[in-house]
């Protein structure tokens, strides 16, 4: 079934140039690109968006490094899109994630690890409407 995904290449993908590496293997694999942008977050931004996370340990470093600078938000397009880019992602700690994936092969961190992928329907619908009101 088709779906759409919000997907994040988060400020260390735009800061080591990774951009085009990380876009051309959603592109190779068949995704479509149905909206992108170029953006710097503030804070409420970053809350909003991780919602389910504020309260967490890990979050106060998270909110300083997902607002450091510009990150590219997207929205992909495809048959069980939201799955296919979270095995396309890899796991979250780039250090434990399997080789072939884009944290597997380009990230050593658990906080700095390139991508965000929606997590089930019900995400996708509520970061898309974030990230892009009127899609
Ligand atoms: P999470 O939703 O668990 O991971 P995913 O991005 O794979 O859906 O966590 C959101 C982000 O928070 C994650 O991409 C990186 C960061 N994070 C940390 O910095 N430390 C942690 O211990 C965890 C679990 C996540
Ligand atoms: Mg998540």
């Amino acid at each position: 079934m088709s779906q759409r995904t919000l997907v994040l290449l988060k400020p260390d993908t735009v800061r080591r140039g990774l951009v085009g590496e990380v876009l051309r293997r959603f592109e190779a694999k068949g995704l479509r690109i149905v909206a992108m942008e170029h953006r710097t977050i503030d804070g409420a931004k970053a809350d909003e968006h991780y919602a389910e996370h504020v309260q967490r340990d890990f979050y106060p470093p998270l909110r300083d490094f997902v607002t450091s600078g510009p990150l590219v938000a997207l929205v992909l397009e495809g048959d069980e899109a939201i799955e296919v880019v979270r095995a396309l992602n890899g796991a979250t700690d780039g250090r434990k994630a399997a080789p072939g994936t884009i944290r597997g092969d380009l990230s050593l961190s658990n906080r700095e690890n390139l991508v965000h992928g929606s997590d089930s329907p019900e995400s996708a619908e509520r970061e898309i409407a974030i990230w892009f009101p009127g899609l």
